[in-house]
């Protein structure tokens, strides 16, 4: 399949593993671009810009199709070193770079001067058109539906999308709630040029996490998944556990009143527990609706195969037949 994504980032299927925190590293990132879509390994879950130049060169010895770096632009007391990592990325020679988060035109020049492709991550019609006003690339564009941060609006794909394409011309990326190949014809139908997925891939054999984590997305359906954080405008779509109804629970208690010291301990510093040890207690991580879809552990490989397969046989079957 030929869509304007995969001619923007030489690739052969128009599908993108989304930045994901503790999960887009090296094994994961190359496992996908061999695959014929695009890996994406996380910056910020490297703690330095030295240590994702180095993820980035282990990623290099795995795969010599294009990945590419996420780079999530998050506002912070501390910053992380954005300048650095920006450095490490255009010294590394990555030709793609998905942004998300905080607007991301002050890299821009140094990553355009590097001839780098940037997707930026992005929830709303309007921050879609900010990212093309400042000379992005393409457009990831993440419904309500998706992991993570939907952003504050809770407009859900089949109506985000269609009023993105509307308005956009450059290429757009359809985000959240993708799992399959009806998945990928409804975002193509909708106006996208391709889909990014971030839940679906950590369900893979290769998503460097402890198989609890796998497991407990195979075994959620739809209704599972809570928004957290939202009074902080910080809204976030996580897998509902103990730790998840605490913070549900003191939301509710506070109010307006809430402030991040109170659920910091459920929410800051606790994915390498959930990721790496299983213990999927400790805290909120980010998972997508999208869980309702997902039944088994296949490989990337597998997974992408099964999803243009699946995507072919709608188009030219199912809904070239309609036409008869
Ligand atoms: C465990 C997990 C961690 C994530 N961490 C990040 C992150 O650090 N930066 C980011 O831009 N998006 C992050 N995301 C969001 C994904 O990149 C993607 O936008 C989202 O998962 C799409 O929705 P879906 O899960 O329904 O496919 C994360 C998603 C998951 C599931």
């Amino acid at each position: 399949m030929k869509t304007r994504i995969t001619s923007l980032f030489g690739i052969q299927h128009p599908i993108i593993q989304g930045g994901m925190h503790f999960v887009g590293v090296a094994e994961l990132a190359a496992a996908v671009s061999n695959a014929g879509g695009l890996g994406i390994i996380t910056g910020l879950t490297q703690r330095s810009p030295e240590r994702l130049a180095a993820e980035i060169e282990r990623c290099r010895k795995m795969t010599d199709k294009p990945f590419g770096v996420n780079l999530t632009i998050l506002p912070a007391v501390t910053p992380p070193d954005y300048p650095g990592y920006i450095e490490a990325i255009v010294a590394s020679g990555v030709k793609v770079v998905e942004t998300a988060g905080n607007n991301p035109q002050q890299y821009l020049p140094a990553l355009k001067a590097a001839g780098i492709k940037v997707i930026h991550k992005c929830t709303s019609v309007r921050h879609a058109l900010k990212a093309e006003s400042i000379g992005c690339d393409a457009v990831s564009v993440d419904g309500f539906e998706c992991a993570g941060h939907p952003g504050e609006d809770d407009v859900p794909n089949m109506i985000l999308l269609p009023r993105a394409a509307g308005e956009l011309k450059i290429p757009m990326v359809a985000s959240g709630g993708m799992a399959d190949g009806r998945s990928l014809v409804a975002a193509l139908a909708l106006g996208a040029d391709g889909i990014n997925m971030g839940t679906r891939f950590v369900a893979t054999q290769e998503a460097p996490v402890h198989p609890n984590v796998k497991n407990a997305i195979v075994a959620a359906s739809e209704l599972d998944t809570r928004l957290i954080m939202r009074s902080l405008r910080n809204t976030e779509r996580v897998l509902r556990n103990a730790a998840v109804d605490r913070v549900v629970h003191k939301e509710r208690q506070l109010g307006s009143e809430l402030t991040f010291t109170d659920i910091a301990s459920e929410v800051a510093g606790v994915y390498p527990r959930i990721m790496q040890q299983g213990e999927m207690d400790a805290g909120a991580w980010s998972c997508g609706m999208v869980a309702g879809l997902i039944h088994d552990i296949p490989t990337c490989k597998e997974l992408i195969e099964r999803i243009m397969a699946q995507a072919e046989t709608l188009i030219r079957r199912r809904l070239n037949s309609l036409l008869q």
